[in-house]
């Protein structure tokens, strides 16, 4: 007989018929005669109920069904007269696959916190929130895909090791296969990275953004997912030391262009999680919702589906650094010194306390910041007239900050080329990069989107580490 799924079994209408069903048990509870067993298979949140009839079972069988166990179980689907479901099997075959010791399994049928389960990530997957998270997590990197493919874009894998660092902040981590207790020096008393395994240092990539750009001059609209490093030492709730993320790249496309298609990309992958994943949604609104029972009602932020609708209908505000950095410096926190850092002039890099104010506080809508000073934004940004500020959009979420970073790219040789030597970029080793400007070089734009942070704002998640399976940041590689 085949395994029918338990999503399968809830959306069918054929009732009374024989079938076959496998999971984990969830919980049990019951009578002397009768258990009422909750199997969940990972295919949606619903638990289906499963009637065991000791009678039927013998003692060794009823004994091993312990929380945590997998069992997999012939019956009959019926509608259930019992409240609470709408559906159940009434076991006649049932055989426990895998054993749980009861004592030791660490997921009783009780709510865990969520530092307990990131100390146990390996078995968090069994809980409705991380099940909820992961089915969602899968829809939106389906709808990321489908998004660029109904708009003609190419998915390029770029590499993972790199001897760049694309975004100029040296938070690299260094691949290497020397024994770094026997380093090989040249005769100046230099590491010799000649004798490294790929004859030259290299590192785990910060952004696929450059080698987007070389096929992007080619192929027009192009765009890569991949995972991303980034070893910053910032233990805060929105930053991972691996992520991933979303980088489309345009030929032919300007600053405005690029604000279009990552507005519209926004809008289309909320949207596909409201028409697609209601159901875990409602389940982690409801869980958001307990959660902010605790705080005050001024803190409280918006219900997690309103919020995604309201997002995806209403137009992002779309503003110049110059003018938020006005409406930051009369904003009630600088004035009364509640900022962490004050902002004083022109010229200072934003903090997420600032984002944050500017969109939850101020504007209420997400915002697009653009135009920042050359001097806080990456080498390969496009140089406005005005020869202070570039061609740089800072996407700003509520309960986010920055969630997309992009800009319109310098395509000009000798204005990218005095930019490098500015920044001290060297030249010998972007030649590749470079021939871009050299030969039929186009204006063209791209940004990038984090995942996760899309994930923390599409399930309303307070912490990074809970919508990636198994998180990588400061001291923490477990799993
Ligand atoms: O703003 P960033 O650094 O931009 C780039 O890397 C560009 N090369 C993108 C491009 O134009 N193609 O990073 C882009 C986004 C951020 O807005 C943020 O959402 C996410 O990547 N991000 C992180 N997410 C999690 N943990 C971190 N440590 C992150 N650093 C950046
Ligand atoms: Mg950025």
């Amino acid at each position: 007989m085949k395994r029918s799924t338990v999503k399968e079994l809830f959306a069918s209408t054929a009732q009374e018929q024989k079938v076959l069903v496998k999971g984990w048990v969830r919980n049990r509870r019951g009578s002397k005669n009768v258990a009422f067993v909750a199997l969940n298979d990972g295919t949606t949140l619903q638990n289906l109920q499963i009637v065991v009839d000791f009678a039927l079972m013998g003692e060794d069988t009823m004994n091993n069904i312990t929380v945590g166990c997998s069992i997999s179980v012939e019956g009959i689907l019926k509608a259930s007269a019992g409240s609470g479901q709408s559906m159940e099997v009434v076991a006649e075959k049932l055989e426990v696959l895998g054993l749980a010791d009861a004592e030791k399994y660490p997921l009783q049928p009780k709510k865990h916190s969520l530092e307990f389960l990131r100390e146990n990530a390996h078995l968090r997957f069994r809980t409705n929130t991380f099940g909820a998270i992961t089915r969602i997590r899968h829809a939106m990197i389906f709808a990321i895909h489908s998004f660029f493919n109904e708009r003609g874009f190419y998915n390029i894998h770029t590499p993972i090791v790199t001897a760049s660092d694309a975004e100029g902040a040296g938070e690299m981590f260094q691949v290497t296969t020397f024994d770094l207790d026997h380093l090989p020096r040249t005769e100046s008393g230099e590491i010799n990275y000649k004798l490294d395994f790929f004859g030259r240092k290299t590192n785990l990539t910060v952004s696929g953004q450059l080698e987007a750009e070389l096929a992007a001059l080619a192929m027009g609209s192009v765009y890569t997912f991949g995972p991303t490093f980034r070893a910053e030492n910032s233990n805060t709730t929105r930053h991972l030391a691996e992520f991933w993320m979303i980088e489309p790249e345009v030929a032919f496309n300007d600053l405005n262009d690029n604000m279009d298609l990552a507005e519209s990309m926004l809008k289309y992958v909320i949207r596909y999680a409201l028409d697609h994943c209601m159901e875990d949604l409602e389940f982690l609104s409801k869980r958001l919702q307990e959660e902010e029972q605790s705080k005050k009602a001024e803190d409280r932020s918006m219900e997690l589906i309103e919020k995604l609708q309201f997002v995806a209908d209403n137009d992002f505000v779309r503003l110049p650094y110059t003018e938020a950095i006005d409406i930051l410096k009369n904003s009630k926190p600088n004035k009364n010194k509640k900022f962490d850092y004050l902002i004083e002039e022109w010229g200072a890099d934003l903090q997420s306390e600032h984002e944050r104010y500017l969109v939850e506080k101020h504007f209420k809508k997400p915002v697009i910041l653009i135009d920042y000073p050359a001097a806080i934004k990456a080498f390969y940004m496009r140089m406005n007239e005005d020869g202070k500020t570039v061609r740089a959009m800072d996407i700003l979420f509520p309960g986010i900050g920055e969630i997309v970073g992009g800009s319109q790219r310098e395509e000009r040789l000798e204005v990218l080329l005095e930019k490098m030597k500015a920044m001290h970029i060297p030249e010998e080793e972007m030649w590749w990069f470079l021939d871009t400007r050299r030969f039929g070089s186009v204006p063209h734009s791209g940004y990038g989107l984090g995942f996760e942070r899309l994930m923390l704002f599409v399930t309303g998640m307070g912490n990074i580490r809970d919508v990636i399976p198994f998180p990588r940041a400061p001291k923490q590689a477990e799993f």
